[in-house]
Formats: C-alpha cells, structure tokens, sequence
C-alpha cells in the first residue's frame, strides 16, 4: 500500500519505515528535512511487558503533543515539531537522538515511592532530575554521573545544556498546565542533535510521557489521574482521561502548525 502525506505545496510522499516502538512509527519521507511519525494506539506499561490496543490514544497523543511543542517553540525552546497531519501523524525533523530519558519531577510519585522514604506527592523543589540509559534490552537503567561518564554519550557541557532545557521545559510546562488546573507531577524528556548541532526536544509529549493530576478533583479520588498511570493501575478511563487533558489544552489558544492532510492510495 502506498502512503502519500498531501502537503499543502509541495506534495510529500512518505518513505520508508524507519522505527517502529512501542508507542510509534518513525517513516523518512521524500523531503530530506523532514520525518513522518504515526502515533499508534498501543499502551505499554513495565517496559513493554504488559500491552493494550487502546482505540483513540494515538491522535490524542498526537493532538495534545503537537499543542504543547508549541507551546515550548512559542517560549523559545528549540523542538522537533514541523507540523501536525490528521489522524495521528505528525511531520518532525530528523535527529541524532541522544539515548537519554531524562525524568523530571515536581512531585513524589511512581518509581521514587519504591526507591527512596519519601512521601507520595510530596513537592521536589528545586524539581528532581535524573538521567536513564534508553536501551529497552537493559531496561533503561537510572544512571550515575560516573556511569554517564563511562558511556560517554555527551560531553560535560552538553549535559548542561541538556539538563538547563529539560528544566526550561518542564518549567513552561508546569506554569501553563497550572492555568489549566492540571498538576505536572512528572516527565520525561528526550533530546537530540540536528544537522547543524542545535539541540533540540524530541519525541512527544503527552500523557503516556507524565503524571497529571487533576487539581479539580480531590486528592484521594481514583480520577485524579489524567495519564497513563491509569493504565499502569488498572484504573480504566484513559481515553476519556486524554480527552479531557486535549480538551483544557485547547484552552492556552495554541495553534500548532498544520502540515496538510494524509491520503492512503
Ligand atoms: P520506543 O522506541 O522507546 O519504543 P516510540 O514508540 O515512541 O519509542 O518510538 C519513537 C522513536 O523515535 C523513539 O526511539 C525516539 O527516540 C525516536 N525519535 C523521536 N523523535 C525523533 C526525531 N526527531 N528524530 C529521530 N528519532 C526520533
Ligand atoms: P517513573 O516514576 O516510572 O520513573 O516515571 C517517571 C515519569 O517518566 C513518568 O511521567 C512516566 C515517564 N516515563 C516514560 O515516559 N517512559 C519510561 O520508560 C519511564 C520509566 C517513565
């Protein structure tokens, strides 16, 4: 089957599948600059152990990525982002993905519970940074400085870059996700390096990718969470979760970039 993306001018025609993950296909397409991504549907939870075909989750994710990276390119924070297709296709530029998770954390929540005695939500400020190896096969493993070190994968001063934009970034974030009664609990970000060695924020950024919670709701209720840890929990709702995110997003007035429409032939 051929896939053709419909640009406005010129016509862009998709190429081959470059990756495909757990959340997302990456496709090269006819125009060098740029790469296709399709947001699948799929839900993964404990490193891809536990999967769900979740009807609607990848055009949410799509939608509420593609209004947030704007929100970050409108503050002056270089990203990926070149446009959003219909459907759940985005149209990105082409990184050198930096193999880092970067997590950062405003509240207690999830994997530091298990790690460290610290109270769930109890506030992190300045907001916790740290750093995972993304290799799926070792299960993303938290890294030192000295293990950052010895794999060597950025400099010491591209790690502060590194870490300054990811602190930028969840700082926008957290501010304008706050005007929409929603608490950034947490994120991870990923990084990567274009063609004329600007560092950019990569990837997507939605509910599968942080903890929001709903301010409008009380802290003990089951639907306070609007993010995958529904999932996670079994908790249920998670469309109707990202729909409500989507939906207070559409509040900030953002108009992301729109890259044409998609056929299939
Ligand atoms: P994973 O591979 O971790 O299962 P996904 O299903 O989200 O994750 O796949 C998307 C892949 O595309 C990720 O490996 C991510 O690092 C990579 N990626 C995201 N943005 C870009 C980009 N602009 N250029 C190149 N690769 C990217
Ligand atoms: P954690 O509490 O499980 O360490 O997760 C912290 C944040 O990072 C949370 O918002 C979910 C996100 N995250 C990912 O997006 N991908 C991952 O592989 C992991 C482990 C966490």
């Amino acid at each position: 089957m051929l896939h053709v993306l419909m640009m406005d001018t010129p016509a862009l025609a998709l190429g081959p599948l470059l990756h495909e993950g757990k959340a997302k296909r990456l496709y090269a397409t006819t125009d060098s600059q740029l790469y296709a991504v399709e947001f699948k549907d799929m839900a993964t939870a404990s490193n891809g152990r536990r999967q769900c075909q979740v009807p609607g989750k990848g055009p949410l994710n799509c939608q509420i990525s593609s209004q947030l990276f704007t929100l970050l390119e409108q503050a002056g924070l270089p990203t990926h982002f070149r446009g959003v297709l219909d459907n759940g296709w985005m149209l990105v530029q082409p990184l050198r993905m930096i193999p880092l998770e970067v997590v950062l954390r405003n509240r207690a929540a999830g994997s530091l519970l298990r790690q460290l005695p610290i109270l769930a939500g109890q506030q992190l400020e300045p907001p916790l940074l740290d750093l995972y190896f993304k290799d799926d096969g070792l299960g993303d493993p938290f890294l030192s400085e000295a293990r950052l070190a010895t794999l060597n994968i950025v400099t010491p001063q591209q790690r502060i870059q590194l870490e300054t934009m990811a602190r930028q970034t969840n700082s926008a974030l957290h501010g304008a996700l706050n005007r929409i009664d929603l608490d950034l609990v947490d994120l991870k970000l990923e990084f990567g390096w274009d063609a004329s060695g600007q560092l950019r924020l990569a990837d997507e950024l939605s509910p599968d990718n942080c903890r929001l919670w709903d301010q409008r709701q009380s802290p003990d209720s089951p639907g306070r969470s609007l993010d995958k840890d529904r999932f996670r929990q079994g908790l249920g709702g998670l469309v109707d979760a990202y729909k409500e995110v989507n939906q207070r997003i559409q509040v900030l007035g953002l108009k992301p970039q729109h890259g044409g429409s998609r056929v299939k032939s």
